[in-house]
């Protein structure tokens, strides 16, 4: 039983394997928070509630039940609102007399096997009793606002995930200005914010901060989850590091803008709040209706590499979905970085030709085959073959690259619309556009209006059509730009508020129809790159695209920073062209082949340009990761130096039963007279052997990760080094 209520003291307990977590509905009907983090047995945990009178000290009491009781300084589940917590808020609302407060009591709680799903969003699914739920009913006497709060634990997993349902129970219709996932108060120690921010092609860059005694806010009011800030932050003990110290993973399975929010209180209590951001966010209910938040996957672990290990293996067993997400993956070369737009059907073949050559598994039609996209201005929205430059149609490319016993794939960019397109003239009341203001062009484009049924449809049916009409393998799946002048001429005044999160319902019910149409296509996530890199997208597409930048130098830190929250199967990485055309910078294709390989690996550059001896490193890479890929990507992933700093990086995988390791560095910023270097190596079995492959030695786990391991001088360009380690059975 993970999930226990002792009715005595009415304490709900939620266990797993390594952690504890405890609330009590207390004499007044609140819900305080009395405990997350490291196990602490069947011990009822309210000794620690404080009991002072605080009706001098400014903060509102409960004076006419309990003088001791301020809600300003209570650890809770999920705050009320506008009665005495001054402190960040879970939720903010406006009743039907204009009134903006709501004040959450007990009412019941339920507790069932299974893990709960949440109607029309992504949310972690159970494998077969791994997980319970637990639902505590709370509600505001006076508007009749009900608030139930999900708890889903997976006890092996040392996971709880989290959402909240507001239900109108109400005679009069409210408005939800903001509407949170989760709160998450920690009473107890030093903070620092570990967040992920970023910017086209620099995507998921680690900082680490103290939480301060101010709030602290990242998020993205960009309409997708963003390049700037990603939805999952790691909230850990000031003296944490990758092997030990407290650490809170949050992640919100959500695509759409969000925001999490951090204040250190008054009385040094910390309070995290996460959620579908609040910005222009507003959701009228009515009553009888409801409204359910997305989910937030909670998780905590001694050190960084434990916090990330949990979250590798959730998002890969119980996030991603469908035939592929634990499958060997395809080797593709994109044509995208090869050839950008100008593409036929002559180059396509001659590319493909070259790739299956060099053993590779499938082709990518990059953007630029469909309507009259020549160039990034017109053409989106029209989602048929472009004859002037595929005269014969698909089929004819399609079925030569089959005969080479390739699979085919292709790019679509479904939520986005050109104004120079047979769409937008048939439809442009279905873009996003206020009446009378001309919409903000982004990459030329405009968005179209997702919360609209119609527009959803529209796209089901030219994409459905395009799957089944042809033999396609993949979809690329791209979105290129933030959303903003965001309006719908299919909704009312008073529902213009409810649009952002519509936008984002509407792009899920079209990836559920399509996916769960069309099992066998592999579905990749994009968006300019990693600009919606989350567990919404990663529930519908098992891997996306990780970063416009391919640089091998700088994707190490973008790679490195999205570890933290996210596995390798789920990060697209492919190497491309020298000089690498993001940032000039030339590396050998070796290093740039050892970087790619720690992801859902391919190839994006033009092969028929290449010299022989790279087309050979070519070769030997993709063997190399048909051998390698399930040590990358079922193994345990360590980070072995900040990805930050320092003059290399290096990483390796060890696979569950210790008996396989690949040791994989960079030399990122190359040294004269560099010194060998020296490493500690992990997570390998310390009183086993082990043979190096590449210098043939044999060395003890325990002196691997104690002593470390030599390198020899390494010279060169950004060179590249990998170890892989086997160990000696008896
Ligand atoms: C985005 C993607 C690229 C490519 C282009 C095509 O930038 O991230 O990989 O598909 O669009 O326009």
């Amino acid at each position: 039983m993970s999930i226990v209520y002792n009715q005595q003291d009415k304490l709900l307990t939620l266990t797993t394997v390594n952690t504890a977590y405890q609330m009590q509905i207390d004499d007044l009907g609140f819900l305080r928070h009395l405990h997350y983090g490291r196990r602490t047995g069947s011990q009822d945990l309210s000794y620690q509630v404080m009991k002072f009178d605080y009706a001098f000290s400014g903060n509102p009491v409960e004076y006419r039940k309990e003088r001791n009781v301020s809600l300003d300084i209570l650890p809770q589940e999920y705050t009320s609102c506008g009665v005495g917590d001054f402190r960040l808020n879970s939720l903010a609302v406006i009743n039907a007399d204009g009134s903006r407060s709501a004040r959450f009591q007990y009412v019941s709680h339920e507790i069932c096997k299974g893990k709960y799903a949440i109607p029309e969003l992504p949310a972690a699914y159970d494998n077969g009793e791994e997980a319970e739920t637990l639902i505590v009913t709370l509600r505001d006497d006076v508007t009749g606002l009900t608030l139930k709060l999900s708890y889903g634990v997976f006890e092996k997993l040392d996971v709880i995930t989290r959402c909240a349902e507001l239900v109108n129970d109400g005679t009069g219709s409210v408005c939800l200005e903001k509407a949170a996932s989760v709160c998450l108060d920690l009473p107890l120690g030093n903070w620092d914010l570990l967040h992920f921010w970023g910017r086209h092609a620099m995507e998921r860059q680690p900082e680490r901060q103290t939480i301060g005694h101010c709030i602290t806010t990242v998020g993205s009011t960009r309409g997708a989850s963003s390049h700037q800030h990603n939805p999952f932050v790691i909230v850990c003990d000031h003296e944490a590091n990758e092997d030990h110290g407290d650490c809170y993973g949050m992640m919100l399975v959500y695509s759409g803008g969000f925001k999490a929010e951090f204040e250190n209180d008054q009385i040094n209590c910390v309070r995290a709040v996460m959620g579908i951001d609040d910005t222009y966010f507003s959701w009228k209910l009515e009553p009888g209706q409801s409204f359910h938040t997305p989910e937030v996957i909670l998780s905590f672990a001694d050190g960084l590499t434990s916090l990330s290990h949990n979250y590798h293996h959730f998002i890969r067993h119980n996030i991603c979905r469908g035939k592929h997400h634990l499958e060997k993956r395809p080797v593709l070369i994109n044509n995208w970085e090869a050839t950008y737009f100008d593409l036929n059907e002559d180059i396509m073949f001659g590319l493909a030709k070259e790739a299956a050559a060099l053993g590779i598994d499938q082709f990518v039609l990059d953007d630029g085959w469909f309507g009259k996209r020549y160039d990034d201005n017109a053409g989106l929205g029209d989602w048929f073959v472009n004859y002037d430059k595929l005269p014969n149609g698909l089929d004819s490319l399609i079925g030569k690259i089959n005969g080479l016993g390739m699979k085919f794939g292709i790019w679509v960019e479904p939520e986005m619309i050109n104004e120079d397109s047979d769409l937008y003239r048939a439809h442009p009341d279905w873009v996003l556009a206020e009446p009378g203001r001309v919409p903000t062009f982004g990459r030329n484009q405009l968005v179209l209006d997702m919360s609209n049924k119609d527009v959803v449809d529209y796209l089901y049916g030219c994409l459905s059509a395009l799957l089944k009409e042809h033999n396609i393998a993949y979809i690329k799946w791209d979105f290129n730009r933030s959303v903003c002048n965001v309006y719908s001429h299919a909704l009312p005044a008073e529902r213009q508020g409810e649009v952002s999160h519509r936008f984002v319902l509407g792009l899920y019910s079209l990836l559920e129809r399509l996916t769960s149409e069309f099992p066998d296509v592999l579905f990749e996530g994009c968006s300019g790159g990693g600009g919606r890199f989350d567990a919404g997208m990663l529930y519908y597409t098992p891997q996306i695209w990780l970063s416009d930048d391919t640089d091998a130098v700088e994707r190490l830190v973008i790679q490195g920073g999205t570890s933290y929250g996210y596995p390798v199967s789920t990060m697209g990485a492919h190497v491309s062209a020298a000089p690498n055309h993001q940032t000039g910078r030339t590396t050998p294709i070796h290093t740039r082949g050892v970087v790619a390989m720690s992801g859902a690996f391919g190839y994006e550059l033009d092969l028929t340009k290449l010299s022989q001896s790279d087309k050979e490193e070519i070769r030997k890479q993709v063997i190399q990761y048909h051998q390698d890929e399930v040590l990358i990507h079922q193994g345990l992933y360590y980070r072995l130096t900040d990805v930050t700093k320092g003059y290399y990086t290096a990483w390796q995988f060890v696979s569950e039963d210790k008996s396989k390791s690949l040791v994989n560095l960079v030399i990122t910023s190359p040294q004269p007279n560099a010194m060998p270097l020296h490493i500690r190596f992990k997570g390998l079995d310390p009183d086993a052997l082990y043979r190096i492959a590449e210098d043939d030695r044999v060395i003890s786990g325990a002196a691997l990760m104690n002593a470390g391991y030599t390198y020899p001088q390494i010279g060169g360009d950004y060179p590249a080094v990998q170890l892989h380690l086997s160990r000696i059975e008896e």
